[in-house]
């Protein structure tokens, strides 16, 4: 008996936590290659968390190879290009580290 009032308890406090770590803005996995790269290029602009700083909000689920052309080529005043900087398999990594963040929950 007091096992089972134990589990359950236990399946709380974890469905507990996983909201609570689903309603924190940080990036899903900040271990990862491409969350890596994202905090040394881009979240000074964008954000520690992509959702917008001085620069927009990027975790609207945006396509892979348009965040790829944008990140490589940069766009309008503010956002540079990164073809000197990034190696194009670094920048597939970002494209698809910020479509993750941005499609999450699909
Ligand atoms: C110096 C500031 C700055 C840095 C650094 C920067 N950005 Fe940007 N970024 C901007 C600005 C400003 C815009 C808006 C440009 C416009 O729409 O005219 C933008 C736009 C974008 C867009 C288009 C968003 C949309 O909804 O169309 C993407 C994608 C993007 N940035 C990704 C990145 C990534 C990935 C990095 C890191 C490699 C990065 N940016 C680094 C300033 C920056």
């Amino acid at each position: 008996m007091g096992r089972t009032k134990l589990a359950v308890a236990a399946a709380v406090a974890a469905a507990g936590v996983w909201t609570w770590s689903c309603t924190q803005a940080a990036p899903p996995d900040p271990e990862s290659e491409g969350a890596k790269l994202f905090v040394a290029n881009c979240a000074a602009c964008h954000g520690q968390d992509a959702g917008g700083l001085k620069a927009p909000n990027l975790r609207t689920g945006l396509d892979t190879d348009y965040v790829a052309a944008t990140v490589t080529d940069g766009k309008g005043e503010g956002m540079p290009g990164f073809a000197g900087t990034l190696s194009p398999e670094q920048i597939h990594t970002l494209a698809e580290y910020i479509h993750s963040i941005g499609s999450a929950g699909d």
